[in-house]
């Protein structure tokens, strides 16, 4: 018997996600660990879409018709649902594209107009450990305004170096803009205390949720931060929507990023008055089959529970961490053991490039990732210039664990490597 409890009832679970059940490479059981990069979509995601355009489609928030209130019912819908997933107030979910677009979004309009404004001189703190994401929208941002960027260190164990923190947040910080688990080396940083610490200096707080909405319970009072982003296609949704979680004050105080219609009060020839948020936030028309399959994806997390999905995870990487310190040659990058640890298990194989221990593992119809995972300075802090990664999420299994390690000793003694 296995010795990692299992939380999950991870066979009903595969049963609801089509893309599992296909072969590849000569008839392989698909085992896909990238779901770090996105997931599997279930079937009640896949048929909350179809349904929309089956029945609903039509422009939401425009024309008198039914289809029309129908597809009002669904966006709205589906955003008083990602609330209550987050212990937010409906007004304070904007509907993006994507995580980095929520990001953008907030960079953006920190340089225009407003109370919010970043002036020369300005502070931007960020981490050495984020995903390009939530780096170079504030890189611009400090181009833009005259602002500085700095950045907290990561350890060589892969956690934050927050020895400084006190020094590093000043009373010119704007904004503290940290991962809230990171893609990598699944590293989850204290974003509630660093968030306390901001907020005693008048710093504002963004956590990049992009990897921990999706893998933990998150509440956004419970974390204390004043803005959140996170992409639906890493949660079992659809790709083109996301979310940006921002305190309604804060919202309100904001300048759209994006213009157009949707987003207007009134325009005239001289100029365009804006609606309150989150529509100030929503110009054109909004992706309403995303929105359902968003909230189906909340539905479908919701019923498995936050709690469990964790610890499933937890299984998964303590066992992955087990396994790979048992092979010869592997480094772990980032913390090895599973505490504040998420399920994104990157490793290093000696004498073996990531990019060939990825093929070996796609010969074998293991689906990982190679490369700096859009972590580039990351990847320099931890001494790497790559690295492959395996992510977990509610559909794999132990067994799928143990496969990917006899795949690297397998492209351990395919290139005679070291072992
Ligand atoms: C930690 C982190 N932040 C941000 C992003 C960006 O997400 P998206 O590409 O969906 O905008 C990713 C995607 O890999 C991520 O892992």
């Amino acid at each position: 018997m296995s010795t990692y409890p299992d939380h999950l009832d991870v066979e009903a679970i595969r049963a609801d996600f089509p893309a599992l059940a296909r072969t590849v490479r000569n008839d392989k059981p698909l085992i896909y660990l990238d779901s770090g990069a996105t997931s599997q979509k279930p079937v009640q995601v896949l048929d909350a879409e179809r349904e929309f355009y089956e029945r609903h489609n039509s422009a939401a928030h425009r024309g008198t018709h039914l289809l029309g209130e129908e597809a009002t019912d669904v966006y709205e819908g589906a955003r008083a649902k990602v609330a209550a997933f987050l212990g937010a107030d409906v007004g304070e979910i904007v509907f993006t594209k994507n995580a980095t677009e929520a990001i953008n979004l907030v960079a953006y309009a920190l340089s225009g107009p407003g109370r919010l404004q970043v002036r020369p001189g300005d502070e931007i703190l960020i981490t050495e450990m984020e995903h390009h994401a939530n780096l170079v929208p504030w890189q611009q941002l400090c181009e833009r305004t005259g602002a500085t960027l700095r950045w907290l260190d990561v350890t060589p164990e892969g956690r934050l170096d927050l020895d400084h923190l006190d020094s590093m947040i000043t009373g010119r910080t704007r904004i503290v803009a940290v991962t809230h688990q990171s893609n990598v080396t699944g590293t989850i940083p204290p974003v509630a205390e660093i968030a306390r610490a901001a907020h005693e200096r008048g710093a504002l707080v963004l956590a990049d949720a992009a990897q921990s909405v999706p893998h933990q319970p998150v509440d956004v009072a419970a974390l204390g931060v004043d803005f959140l982003a996170f992409s639906a296609h890493k949660m079992l949704g659809p790709y083109g929507i996301g979310v940006l979680f921002g305190r309604a004050g804060l919202l309100e105080a904001m300048p759209p990023f994006l213009t157009g219609g949707s987003m207007i009060e009134v325009v005239r020839m001289e100029g365009s008055t804006f609606l309150p948020p989150p529509q100030r936030f929503e110009p054109g028309v909004p992706a309403v089959a995303e929105a359902a399959g968003l909230a189906a994806a909340v539905d479908y997390l919701t019923a498995l529970g936050m709690g469990n999905v964790a610890a499933h995870e937890e299984s998964l990487t303590a066992h992955a961490l087990d396994a790979l310190r048992e092979i010869n040659g592997v480094r772990i990058l980032g913390p090895d053991t599973t505490k504040d640890r998420g399920g994104a298990v990157a490793f290093e194989v000696d004498g073996v490039h990531p990019h060939d221990v990825g093929q070996v593992l796609d010969e074998l119809g293991i689906a990982v990732r190679t490369g700096h995972h859009c972590a580039w300075p990351l990847h320099r802090a931890l001494g790497v210039q790559a690295s492959t990664r395996a992510t977990f999420y509610v559909y794999n299994t132990h067994d799928e664990v143990d496969a990917m390690a006899d795949g690297i000793r397998y492209a351990q003694r395919f290139f005679g490597a070291r072992q």
